[in-house]
C-alpha cells in the first residue's frame, strides 16, 4: 500500500538559521502556518537524500507546550519524505541525553529534538527544533548551514495524509510502503546504559545504609528528567519517593525556568538550606544540564565538578575498565580541569562553548570526560551532555570515598589549588549595544600592547586575544569565540555573547581566578573575585555601553 502524500506550496520564512542548539524562537514564532513544516522540510531536504531515504530516525521532546503537536508533524512529514522508521518515545517524551543514546544504542541515522533546553516554555515560552547527527550528537555547521540554505530556497514540503499516532503506550506502527513508527519507553533504554556504566548495586547499597546517613533530594524542575530521576534514584537506588521533586513534566514546566542554576532552581537550594539531605541536584528542561549541590545547598561549580569526577575517575566503572581517553572543557570554564589532566598525564583540550565540539574528539576517542561552566558535564557514553550521568557520577564518588560533597571538594582544592570562578550574564541587552561593547574591546584585541604589563591590583595582563579553535580530528577553524584578558598567574577575564539567546544579546562576562594559598581555598567566590569582577566591568565599559549597572543572573 502507497501512502497519500500531499505536496503542499510554501514560501521561505526569515531566520530560520540553527544557532548552537537548533532553531529556537519563541512558540507564537512555530505556531506560524507552515513556519514549522518548512524548517523540518529543509532539515530532511538538508540530510535525506543520502542519509535518512529508508533509515531510522528517533524523535523526542522534552514536554514543553507544541511538543505534542510537532512530534505528530514531523512523523507524518518523515512519512513522505521517505524515512523508513521513525522511533519516538512514550508520549513524544525523550531527554536530550536519551536521544542521543537511542541513536547510538539502535543505530539511528539521525534524531529531532523538540526543546528549547533551559528557556521556559509554555505558551508565551520558546520552543526549539534542533538536528542530531548518527554519532548522536549535534549537527555540525556543515549541516545546519544546509538547513539554512534549504529553509531560503523552500517552495513546499511534503506531507503524508495518515492519522496522528497513538504515542500513549509502546507499540509499532505500521503505515505501508516500508513506514514504520515504533513508540519505545521513553526511559528503559537510558537505564541500560546508566547499569552498564555505574555499579548500581554499590550505589543501591550506599543509598540505602542508614550508617550513612545519606539522603538526597533532586529537583527535575517539571522539565524530561521527572521519570527518568524517580525510576532510576528511588525504584533502581531505593531512595525515598520524595527524593525527586517536581518530577512530573509540564508543557509550561510550572510557569518557571528550567535551568539549574542558583537562581532558578532557589527553591531546590532553600530546600537543602532547611532540611538535612547531604546530596541536591537539579536539571534542566531537556535533562542535559545538571548543577550539583552538598549538604545545607554548599554549591559545585560546574567547572569544579567536571574536575572532581575526571580526578575520581577510578571510582566509575566505565572509565575503570576503559581509561581516561583524554579530557576535555570549552574556553570559559575554568581551568580546574587543566590541572588534573596535567596531573594524570592525558590529553586536554579546550573548546569553543557548544557541545559539538567534544563530539569529534570523542569519535577519535580522545575523549572521554568533558564539561562547560554552562553545567553541562558528560562523557563518551553518548554525543550530549547529560545530567543524571553527573548526578550518578557524584553518587560514585560518595559512594566509594565514603564522603560528603563538600569533602570531596575540599580535599580537590586541596591537592589541586581552587579556580574561583563566576559568570555575570546580561540577558535581553540591545543588540547594537552590545555590540558597541564588543567592538570597544576589540581594539584591545588589535592592540594588546593597551593592555599587557598593566596592573590591575595584584593582576598583571599577560595577554589580550579573541579565542580562535582549530579542530584536531577534522581540522575546520572557529574564529571570534570570546574575548580574553589572560592575566600572569592564569587568571582570567573573558567577554562573549551568548549563542543561544531568543531575543536581544546576551553579553556575558566569564571570571576565572586561581589561589593555591591554603587559608584561602573557602573563601565566598563573590567576595574573592571581587576585584577582577570590577576590573572586568571597567575595561569593558559594561554599563557605560549598555545602561545595565547589574547583571540580570549570577552563577
Ligand atoms: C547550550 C549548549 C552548550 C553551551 C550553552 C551556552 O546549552 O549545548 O554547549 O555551553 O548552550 O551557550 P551560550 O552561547 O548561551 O553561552
Ligand atoms: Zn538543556
Amino acid at each position: 500500500m502507497s501512502l497519500k502524500i500531499n505536496r503542499v506550496t510554501t514560501h521561505p520564512f526569515d531566520g530560520q538559521k540553527p544557532g548552537t542548539s537548533g532553531l529556537r524562537k519563541r512558540v507564537t514564532v512555530f505556531q506560524q502556518p507552515g513556519y514549522t513544516e518548512n524548517f523540518v522540510q529543509a532539515t530532511f531536504d538538508a540530510v535525506t537524500l543520502n542519509v535518512l531515504r529508508g533509515k531510522k530516525l528517533v524523535i523526542g521532546g522534552d514536554g514543553r507546550f507544541l511538543v505534542p503537536e510537532v512530534v505528530q508533524i514531523i512523523i507524518k512529514m518523515a512519512a513522505a519524505n521517505e524515512i523508513g522508521r521513525v522511533i519516538v518515545g512514550t508520549n513524544g517524551i525523550l531527554s536530550t541525553p536519551a536521544v542521543s543514546n537511542l541513536v547510538r544504542a539502535r543505530k539511528a541515522q539521525g534524531a529531532i529534538i523538540l526543546t528549547a533546553s533551559h528557556n521556559p516554555g509554555g505558551p508565551e515560552g520558546d520552543f526549539g527544533i534542533k538536528y542530531n547527527v548518527e554519532n548522536g550528537g549535534p549537527a555540525p555547521e556543515g549541516v545546519t548551514n544546509l538547513i539554512y540554505e534549504c529553509s531560503k530556497k523552500i517552495q513546499s514540503y511534503s506531507i503524508a495524509d495518515i492519522p496522528n499516532v497513538d504515542l500513549s503506550k509502546p507499540a509499532e506502527h505500521s503505515f505501508g510502503s516500508g513506514f514504520a513508527v515504533e513508540v519505545v519507553d521513553s526511559v528503559d533504554e537510558y537505564v541500560t546504559c546508566m547499569k552498564s556504566l555505574f555499579d548500581f548495586a554499590a550505589l543501591r547499597a550506599y543509598c540505602s545504609d542508614p550508617a550513612n546517613k545519606f539522603s538526597m533530594l533532586v529537583d527535575c524542575m517539571h522539565g524530561v528528567t521527572g521519570p527518568y530521576a524517580t525510576r532510576i534514584f528511588v525504584n533502581e537506588l531505593g531512595n525515598a519517593s520524595n527524593s525527586v521533586m517536581n518530577n512530573i513534566p509540564l508543557p509550561d514546566f510550572g510557569g518557571g525556568h528550567p535551568d539549574p542554576n542558583l537562581t532558578y532552581a532557589a527553591a531546590l537550594v532553600e530546600k537543602m538550606k532547611n532540611s538535612e539531605h547531604t546530596f541536591g541536584a537539579a536539571s534542566d528542561g531537556d535533562g542535559d544540564r545538571n548543577m550539583i549541590l552538598g549538604k545545607k545547598g554548599f554549591f559545585v561549580t560546574p567547572s569544579d565538578s567536571v574536575a572532581v569526577i575526571a580526578a575520581n575517575f577510578a571510582h566509575i566503572p566505565y572509565f575503570k575498565q576503559s581509561g581516561l581517553k583524554g579530557l576535555a572543557r570549552s574556553m570559559p570554564t575554568s581551568a580546574a580541569l587543566d590541572r588534573v589532566a596535567a596531573k594524570l598525564n592525558v590529553e586536554f583540550f579546550e573548546v569553543p562553548t557548544g557541545w559539538k565540539f567534544f563530539g569529534n574528539l570523542m569519535d577519535a576517542s580522545r575523549l572521554s570526560i568533558c564539561g562547560e561552566e554552562s553545567f553541562g558535564t558528560g562523557s563518551d557514553h553518548i554525543r550530549e551532555k547529560d545530567g543524571i550521568w553527573a548526578m550518578l557520577c557524584w553518587l560514585s564518588i560518595m559512594a566509594a570515598t565514603n564522603s560528603s560533597v563538600e569533602d570531596v571538594l575540599i580535599k580537590h582544592w586541596t591537592t589541586f589549588g581552587r579556580n574561583y570562578f563566576s559568570r555575570y550574564d546580561y540577558e535581553e541587552v540591545d543588540s547594537d549595544k552590545a555590540n558597541s561593547m564588543v567592538a570597544h574591546l576589540q581594539q584591545f584585541v588589535a592592540n594588546p600592547a593597551l593592555l599587557v604589563g598593566k596592573q590591575f591590583g595584584r593582576f598583571t595582563v599577560a595577554s589580550v586575544d579573541d579565542f580562535a579553535y582549530t579542530d584536531p580530528v577534522d581540522h575546520s577553524v572557529s574564529l571570534h569565540q570570546g574575548i580574553r584578558i589572560i592575566f600572569a598567574d592564569g587568571s582570567r577575564i573573558i567577554y562573549r555573547l551568548s549563542g543561544t539567546g531568543s531575543s536581544g544579546a546576551t553579553i556575558r562576562v566569564y571570571i576565572d581566578s586561581f589561589e593555591t594559598d591554603s587559608a584561602k581555598l573557602t573563601m565566598d567566590a563573590q567576595v574573592a573575585l571581587k576585584p577582577l569582577i570590577e576590573t572586568a566591568l571597567e575595561l569593558s565599559k559594561l554599563t557605560e555601553f549598555t545602561g545595565r549597572k547589574e547583571p540580570t543572573v549570577i552563577t
